[in-house]
């Protein structure tokens, strides 16, 4: 299988078990990187995080594509979170906890295979920032 399609089964997966997989990826988020959770103080609806993870979830299936919007996104992102107040080397952070998230998720049929095309999906999204 492609590493497209095992990205985007994963995805649907995370989908059928989690519904909104939104509590569970910032509960992670905060738990892994407390000093983060204050960012979203303002956010009382929760109305940011889900559009966050929206676009993050757009940014790797177009990574995963091979699409052109998704390295213009993110080089302009990473810019806009200095100024909220977001570390430059935790900015990819996000992307290691969705996939952490659709790992706990998918149990026993996150395989290797699975594993091997998150981790190179991962790396070419982090590579970006040295681009
Ligand atoms: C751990 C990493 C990240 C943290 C801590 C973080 C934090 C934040 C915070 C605090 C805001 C609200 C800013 C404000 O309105 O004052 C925000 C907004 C946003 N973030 Fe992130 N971010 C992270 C990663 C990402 C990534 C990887 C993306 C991917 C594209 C992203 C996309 C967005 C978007 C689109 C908004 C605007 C949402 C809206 O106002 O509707 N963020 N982020």
């Amino acid at each position: 299988m492609s590493d497209l399609d095992l990205i985007l089964q994963s995805l649907e997966a995370l989908a059928e078990r989690e519904g909104d997989p939104a509590p569970a990826i910032y509960a992670r988020l905060f738990a892994d990187h407390p000093d983060l959770e204050p960012l979203f103080l303002m956010d009382t609806d929760g109305g940011v995080r889900g559009s966050m993870l929206r676009q993050s979830f757009d940014c790797l299936i177009d990574m995963a594509e091979g699409g052109i919007m998704a390295p213009v996104i993110l080089g302009a992102e990473r810019v806009n979170h200095g100024t909220y107040g977001v570390p430059d080397n935790l900015f990819d952070a996000f992307f290691n906890t969705i996939r952490d998230c659709v790992k706990a998720a998918m149990r026993s049929d996150w395989t290797a295979e699975t594993d091997a095309a998150w981790s190179r999906l991962l790396a070419r999204t982090a590579a970006l920032a040295d681009a």
